[in-house]
């Protein structure tokens, strides 16, 4: 137990137990289309499919104290004012307790013998979210009391709300029913859709003025409305419509009252959009309400949230395994992670506000490895959705916007590495699934309208680009950035207020990236992996033929005496190099030689990790993005030199790169190393959560590195793709549990101690429980595998052929 909390594993929650933590704790709620931020104090917003495009409830940025708009519960109780979540009134409780759970969040605040509990979640398939309220008098004596509910609107176009009030100022509108508040902004003129927010229970009173509750000279935390104990029914014209309601209870000692707030998005499809002029129709509207006015309703509705997960957890569950970081994180919050990396890309968290980037094409490519086993049919669109987005030339679009599915033309494409990323994701969704009918699914190319090129069309454009586009060295021209979005070896940048990554390319620059050539090497072996299963032997040899030109040009340009050079910028000089007086040694060439097989046959691949350990590894923190840091910035090479040394792509810990050495390890057979690493990075295994101050439960993106004054210190939070990559190296690298083109492969990587663990993994209709023995103290390499009580020859348990859908796997390790 920490400070701040603690994990419930059996129940699946993080157990928040002051609220005041480091920084503000987020949880996810929904997972289709509607989705919520939530953090410990019930702090964030709500949108439909898109945070920028429909934003259904406000929130403010860069404030402070941080965190202070979301779903608030007010209790006037006598002179005093308090939220059962603190904020914003951050009046003392005599207890708190918020339970971050899969998809919902329970907070219960308690004071002065009033206790109450929210609940909150976004049942399946709903567009909308539930809190659930109790209120319980935990006293002895009778107790009234009057409880408030407060959300501020948004405009639904949050870019142009935050901005633009000149206008926004001027458009608000509501309607109000029975207490229920209908939020109509626009509605009149080309939205087809409002939002919704009620109570199933009768109210007291209701506003949907801000200026009428809170008052424009007060805050959130002291609104006018519940200092008086008394809304004013207010109706909002233009300003800022909220909503807000009022409930007086009066509760006998040991009393409890229970009913449900419903904020909802209302898409109107094809109903007539009037009942009079001026009067919305508000027959779905007047449905979810009526639906969820019983409270079963409610409970059923959190029971599939519940069960929901359960069954997704299912498809891959370890029990035995002999660290408890490892275990809690590759059996729920891994996975969890990897769900919301799956639905916001990078577009809605504490650290992404939703209005700017939306759908990364590399980031969503990478979310598929982790999420793939989850929920294949969503990765299968998702891929397609994806692909649309690549230029016929090979090139994509960076960015696109989850509503639209249209490619962002402000930041555009060249960003080098993202064609080969769908070749990754694609083989792992063959790999997963079997169904390579996928290759053949049309999704055409963003600048060709109607094109029905198919998605191998797609693989072999991406592999050709990357071949067609090669510098002087014959390594991959880098474009505007590989994976590395800050090193920008073309766009000489000497204005403080453009892009970095995109402004002012250099005529005729050839920078190299030794990154790209070492995905290519893995995107090529996986195609030919993925063509060797589907006997297009020629095919095969082929890109075999790509990947042995490649390799060797790697190992005769790219080597640079004890590791793998990162670059050769515009000028042809190296990036990464013993040469270079800053940043030598890089984090991201020494990872995707070693994965794309470079190195293996000459020692090179464990030198360059060793490398790693040497230069840019810690224990207690990770392995720095590269060594020494830059400590001005350098116009040749961009973004990277502009951080401060230590934070981000300046030799900060960027956890998502960690992750491949990770792989790395596990490919030279060393399981401490292995699981030494996984845990240096792990939010579980963090101890000091002053000095952390980032979720235990989810990754962050980044850690400040020894070569800041605050090492240790994480940030960016959940929306990285070190959730997908880490559930690889658990559940794939460490674990061993590998779904191939042919069946499940069985190769774990472990400490010599671990005597052994066990993984039911659903796999094509089938459940396969693994047991993984290690009596002999090894790491690696498994000598005997009993499947369902027969021998197998090597690592693969091949697909039953008799229709049995469980089966029996032993594996033991050993020389
Ligand atoms: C960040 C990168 C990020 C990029 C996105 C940079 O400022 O450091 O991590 O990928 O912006 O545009
Ligand atoms: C975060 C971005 O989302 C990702 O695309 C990039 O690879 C890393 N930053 C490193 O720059």
């Amino acid at each position: 137990m920490s400070t701040y909390g603690y994990f419930d594993d059996n129940a699946r929650e993080y157990v928040i137990t002051r609220p005041d933590t480091p920084l503000p704790w987020l949880n996810y709620l929904g997972q289709d289309e509607f989705f919520g931020l939530c953090t410990q104090t019930a702090g964030g917003y709500s949108f439909w499919k898109d945070a920028k495009l429909r934003r259904i409830t406000r929130y403010r940025y860069n404030n402070n104290p941080m965190d202070n708009d979301g779903r608030f519960l007010y209790v006037k109780q006598g002179r005093s004012v308090w939220n059962p979540g603190w904020k914003p009134t951050r009046a003392r409780l005599d207890a708190f307790e918020c339970r971050h759970g899969l998809g919902y969040s329970r907070i219960t605040g308690r004071k002065d013998g009033i206790e109450v509990e929210q609940l909150m979640f976004v049942p399946p398939q709903e567009n909308l979210e539930i809190w659930k309220v109790s209120v319980r008098n935990k006293s002895r004596r009778v107790q009234k009391l009057s409880l408030f509910s407060f959300v501020e609107f948004c405009s639904f176009e949050a870019l142009n709300d935050m901005t633009n009030y000149q206008r926004t100022y001027s458009i608000g509108e509501v309607e109000i029913e029975d207490g229920a508040i209908y939020h109509k902004t626009e509605y009149r003129e080309r939205r087809n859709h409002y939002a919704l927010f009620a109570c199933t229970r009768k109210v007291d009173g209701y506003d949907t003025s801000r200026d009428a509750f809170v008052g424009v000279h007060h805050g959130l935390h002291d609104p006018q409305a519940v200092l008086a104990g008394k809304c004013t029914n207010s109706r909002a014209y233009g300003w800022n419509p909220c909503g807000a309601h009022q409930i007086n209870l009066t509760l006998k000692p040991g009393q409890e009252e229970t009913f449900a707030f419903i904020l909802a998005y209302v898409d109107q499809g094809d109903l007539p959009k009037f009942d009079a002029p001026f009067v919305m129709n508000k027959a779905k509207g007047r449905e979810i309400l009526k639906k969820y006015s019983d409270l079963a309703a409610v409970d059923a509705a959190f029971a599939t949230v519940k069960a929901r997960w359960a069954g997704l957890l299912s498809t891959y569950q370890a029990s035995s395994v002999p660290n408890a970081h490892l275990s809690r994180m590759v059996n729920t919050w891994n996975q969890v992670q990897c769900m919301a990396t799956f639905n916001l890309s990078r577009s809605a968290s504490g650290y992404e506000t939703g209005i700017g980037r939306g759908m990364g094409y590399r980031d969503s490519n990478q979310d598929i490895l982790g999420f793939v086993h989850l929920l294949p049919d969503r990765a299968r669109q998702r891929i397609l959705d994806i692909a649309s987005t690549q230029l016929s030339d090979g090139t994509c679009y960076h960015q696109y916007q989850p509503l639209t599915k249209k490619g962002n033309a402000d930041i555009g494409g060249d960003f080098n590495d993202d064609p080969l990323w769908l070749v990754l994701s694609t083989c792992a969704y063959i790999r997963e699934t079997g169904d390579t009918t996928i290759l053949d699914a049309p999704c055409g190319y963003a600048d060709k309208p109607g094109s029905t090129d198919s998605l191998l069309h797609h693989i072999e454009t991406s592999i050709a680009y990357t071949l067609n586009n090669r510098g002087p060295h014959g390594l991959p021209l880098i474009g505007h950035a590989d994976w590395n979005d800050c090193l920008n070896l073309n766009c000489f940048s000497k204005e403080p207020n453009e892009s970095f990554q995109t402004s002012g390319d250099v005529e005729g620059s050839k920078a190299e990236s030794v990154m790209i050539a070492g995905l290519f090497l893995y995107a090529a072996r996986d195609l030919v992996g993925l063509y060797k299963s589907m006997g297009r032997d020629a095919d095969a040899a082929r890109v075999q033929g790509y990947y042995d030109d490649m390799l060797k040009t790697v190992e005769e340009q790219a080597w640079d005496g004890a590791w793998y050079t990162r670059a050769f910028d515009a000028a042809g000089n190296p990036v990464g190099s013993k040469v270079c007086e800053e940043g030598k040694v890089f984090i991201e060439s020494q990872a995707w030689c070693v994965l794309g097989g470079a190195g293996r046959d000459n020692g090179r691949a464990k030198k360059a990790l060793q490398a790693v350990e040497k230069y840019l590894y810690r224990r207690d923190l990770g392995c720095a993005l590269q060594y020494p840091p830059y400590s001005t910035y350098h116009l040749e090479l961009g973004e990277v030199s502009s951080y401060p040394p230590g934070y981000k792509e300046n030799a900060g810990v960027f956890s998502h790169n960690n992750t491949w050495i990770h792989i790395g390890w596990t490919m030279q057979g060393d399981g401490e190393r292995a699981l030494e690493y996984y845990l240096s990075i792990c939010p579980s295994a963090k101890k000091d959560h002053d000095v952390y101050r980032s979720e235990p439960y989810v990754y962050a993106q980044m850690t400040a590195s020894q070569f800041s004054p605050t090492p240790g210190e994480a940030k960016n939070s959940w929306l990285t793709g070190t959730g997908a990559w880490s559930f690889v190296v658990a559940s794939q690298s460490i674990l061993g549990v590998q779904p191939d083109f042919a069946g499940l492969r069985i190769d774990p990587c472990v400490p010599k101690k671990w005597k052994g663990f066990t993984v039911t993994r659903k796999f094509r209709g089938v459940t396969y429980t693994i047991e993984v023995k290690n009596l002999r103290g090894r790491s690696k390499g498994v000598k005997s595998l009993l499947v369902d009580g027969v021998r197998i020859e090597g690592n693969l348990i091949p697909l039953p052929t008799d229709g049995r859908t469980a089966v029996r796997v032993e594996a033991t390790l050993g020389a």
